[in-house]
């Protein structure tokens, strides 16, 4: 199955389906023009196929934004698994998924999403060498890549403080919406550099712990958007900034992990009309999947960390556009990624 996608080449998908194992999914493949086609495993709750096609074609493009904006050798994909309805054998159904991603000949490497962890991973080890996200070996990078991300989001943010906001963190208020593996990490980094926070979470218990650990403030999740803060980092789900919250938010800065802010394009010109600086979350959530490049390539731990830090000098290219160009900062991004494919992973500046 074959899709034209916006002139940027064909997305390929490859239909996933054993009954006995109860694997039902697809992989999309978007690009291979950089290195193959990475992106994680989404183990979620799909009504139908097309919904799955749909979520998957997203993603995927998204992964080539990512890896191209991250300056990787990567390609983009997305493997996505409906959670069966019936009782089912974890292992069986991720050893399943790991045959087929082994059809691909290392095409595409898989590595965890929503829904998957370093257990199914370690499952679909047994079928293909292509999956990252395993268990860290002595020293080796490897292991969950949320910290990564965390360090990176700061690293961005360090930078916007002093350059935008011309304040150090340890004088900023910042608000964080989602303090799971992400934004809790980042919640104790920004802690450590003197930022005060507000935290905002569904869960209850998980954010009253890390208040007290910090000394935050806990603020009600619908409210968090638009509390008094110099910067909002959004950490939970995607769909945060659409024409209404946009209106509510009076940080200045905008820099978190979560993927898909904004519900569309126009959002982001709506956050830079409002004069609020977006960081493009498909530009300072790479640590992550810098961790996992690093593991599947066989880099090691210190150019994950040169790499992951450099996030702040990647972001400052990416908004040296927007203002050339007079783009919102998520349009200036979407086609420097778009460029640097097109010229097979040149540096563009
Ligand atoms: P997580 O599931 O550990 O944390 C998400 C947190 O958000 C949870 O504590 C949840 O209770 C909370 N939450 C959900 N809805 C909320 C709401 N409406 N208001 C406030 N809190 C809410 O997920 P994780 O791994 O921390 O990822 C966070 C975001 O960052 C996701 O959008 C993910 O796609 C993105 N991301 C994560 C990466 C990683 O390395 N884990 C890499 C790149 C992006």
């Amino acid at each position: 199955m074959k899709d034209h996608m916006q002139n940027e080449g064909d997305t390929e998908y490859f239909v996933l389906r054993n009954e006995e194992a109860g694997l039902d999914g697809v992989i999309a493949l978007h690009s291979t023009a950089l290195g193959p086609g990475a992106g994680g495993c989404r183990f979620w709750h799909y009504s139908s196929r097309n919904e799955m096609l749909v979520d998957a074609a997203r993603l995927a493009r998204g992964m080539t934004y990512k890896n191209a904006l991250a300056e990787l050798p990567l390609g983009g994909a997305k493997a996505v698994l409906r959670v069966p309805d019936e009782p089912f054998d974890r292992a069986q159904l991720f050893r399943a998924f790991g045959r087929e991603v082994a059809k691909l000949r290392g095409r595409y490497f898989t590595a965890e999403d929503v829904g998957t962890c370093v257990a199914d991973m370690e499952s679909i080890a047994l079928e293909t060498v292509h999956v990252a996200g395993l268990p860290q070996v002595s020293g080796k990078p490897g292991g969950d890549p949320s910290p990564w991300t965390a360090r990176g989001v700061l690293a961005a943010m360090d930078n916007l403080a002093r350059e935008h906001l011309a304040r150090p963190l340890s004088d900023c208020t910042v608000a964080i919406q989602g303090v799971g593996n992400v934004g809790g990490a980042l919640a104790k980094l920004l802690h450590s550099r003197g930022a005060k926070l507000v935290l905002a979470d569904t869960n209850s218990d998980r954010v009253a712990k890390l208040a007290a650990e910090t000394g935050a403030v806990v603020a009600d999740v619908n409210e968090i958007c638009g509390v008094e803060a110099d910067i909002l980092a959004p950490c939970a789900l995607g769909g945060v900034f659409d024409a209404i919250t946009v209106a509510k938010v009076k940080a200045k800065v905008v820099c978190g992990a979560a993927n898909n802010q904004l519900v569309t394009e126009k959002d982001g010109v709506r956050l830079a009309e409002r004069g609020i600086l977006y960081a493009p979350d498909c530009v300072v959530n790479a640590g992550g999947i810098i961790n996992v490049a690093a593991e599947h390539l066989g880099w090691d731990n210190q150019e994950v960390v040169r790499r992951v830090d450099g996030t702040a000098e990647r972001l400052a290219r990416v908004l040296a556009r927007a203002e050339q160009s007079g783009q919102a900062p998520n349009l200036a991004a979407d086609s420097l990624a778009r460029e640097r494919v097109r010229l097979g992973g040149a540096l563009v500046a």
